[in-house]
């Protein structure tokens, strides 16, 4: 009997796609993920198979509950230094986010936070902030520079973000095209960012993606065009935050340069929704951005019904979305965009991890691939329901229980 081999028995449903090997299902086949009931084995830190394993060192008990795949959360801002709670209150009482922005509020007081804080205040405050996402089963997630403002600073977020030494897989994103930081105007500061810090990413494996932001009070689509081509030439995959106050049509642009994702899409013009539907382009949404910043509503029912790789995450970041709980997300997503259950989780994990190009070894339940695991208190369907109710009862990363609810520790032969 291996000590790395656990049990788990009796669940009411068990997530799982259509077919072993997908690397993304795209949404209009989201119903093809079948939740019938069943067990779980592991060995060694991967899925075993589908049988109970009566011998396992670890026994399960999930019934009633349901087994789905870790949460991946592809768009997250970590790290970065304190908060902005007192924007919140200016913008419900009716300040406008490209107000607040222009007057030294948004991105750039968060860059002043993040000078301002020494590395370990920075990573401790981060570290908290994971743990947080792993009680609520986010097993795997993505960071982002961008609050640095300045070349030492991102590059300063960037090496943070690689020693952040947590339970999940960390995967980063370099979004060095957010906010034009004071002396330089846009294309000034892109000079900056070409000249010093693209040359260093070559040595910072962890950082597998370009992001820019597209907004009048950022970045334009000549800047998003300038960010792919440096993205296709060093090998990294493009994304870009698009249409999340205003329509600017950077769907085209971004497509033209074989984006990764897409994200935000509150503001995507119907005319965009059929070609990004079509393209190997994930469509990320962020209700939680929508909801607490007054967005419009991307059109996610539009982009699934269309065929679209639909994926939801928090968006977590100080400003737009202070927001760190994936079974929140879902529930708002669910509610905005109208979509299943299914579909929900879908795009909470296995097109998340594509987003991410982890999807080879993680995102879904299949035999071979990482033992990145939940057993939820109750049916998929009890996520968006139970709205604000933490579901998650255990998680499990590469086999080993790494969050137990105390309440649900029984089910794990006991583990705390
Ligand atoms: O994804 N849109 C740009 N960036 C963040 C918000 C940044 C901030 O306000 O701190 C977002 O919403
Ligand atoms: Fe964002």
């Amino acid at each position: 009997m291996s000590e790395r081999t656990v049990s788990v028995q009796d669940a009411a449903q068990v997530l799982r796609p259509p077919l072993d090997g997908l690397p993304y299902l795209r949404h209009d086949r989201a119903g093809e993920l079948s939740l019938d009931g069943g067990a779980l084995a592991v060995a060694d830190g991967r899925i075993a198979g589908f049988e109970a394993d009566a011998g396992a060192a670890l026994q399960v008990d999930a019934s009633g509950c349901a087994v789905v795949p870790g949460f991946v959360d592809c768009h997250t801002h970590l790290p970065f230094a304190g908060w902005r709670a007192e924007e919140y209150e200016q913008k419900v009482t009716g300040v406008p986010y490209e107000e607040i922005s222009r007057s030294g509020g948004g991105i750039a007081s968060s860059a002043r936070a993040f000078a301002a804080a020494r590395d370990e205040q920075v990573l401790a405050q981060a570290r908290g902030l994971a743990a947080e996402m792993l009680s609520h089963g986010t097993t795997t997630f993505e960071t982002k520079s961008g609050y640095g403002l300045g070349v030492e600073a991102e590059l300063r977020a960037l090496r943070l973000a690689g020693r952040l030494d947590v339970p999940q897989t960390v995967v980063s994103t370099a979004l060095l095209a957010h906010a034009v930081p004071e002396g330089y105007d846009a294309d000034g500061w892109l000079d900056a960012v070409e000249a010093a810090v693209l040359p260093a990413l070559a040595d910072m494996p962890h950082v597998r993606a370009l992001d820019v932001f597209v907004e009048t009070v950022a970045f334009d689509n000549e800047h998003l065009a300038r960010v792919g081509r440096w993205a296709a030439a060093a090998g990294l995959d493009l994304r870009a935050h698009v249409e999340q106050f205003a329509t600017h049509r950077s769907v085209p642009v971004a497509l033209e340069h074989a984006a990764r994702s897409v994200d935000h899409l509150s503001c995507l013009p119907p005319d965009d929704v059929g070609p990004l539907a079509a393209a190997e382009c994930a469509a990320v949404l962020l209700p939680g951005a929508e909801f607490l910043g007054g967005e419009r509503t991307a059109p996610g029912r539009d982009l699934a019904d269309a065929g679209a790789i639909c994926v939801l995450a928090t968006d977590a970041n100080p400003g737009t979305s202070p927001v760190f709980s994936l079974p929140v997300i879902i529930g708002l997503g669910v509610r905005r965009y109208g979509l299943s259950a299914r579909e929900a989780l879908l795009a909470a994990t296995l097109n998340a991890a594509w987003t991410l190009g982890r999807s080879d070894e993680l995102g879904s339940l299949e035999a071979g691939k990482r033992a990145d695991f939940l057993v939820l208190d109750g049916p998929v369907e009890s996520v968006a329901y139970r709205f604000g109710h933490n579901p998650v009862a255990a998680a499990f990363v590469a086999g080993r229980p790494v969050w137990v609810r105390p309440d649900q520790a029984w089910r794990v032969g006991g583990a705390t």
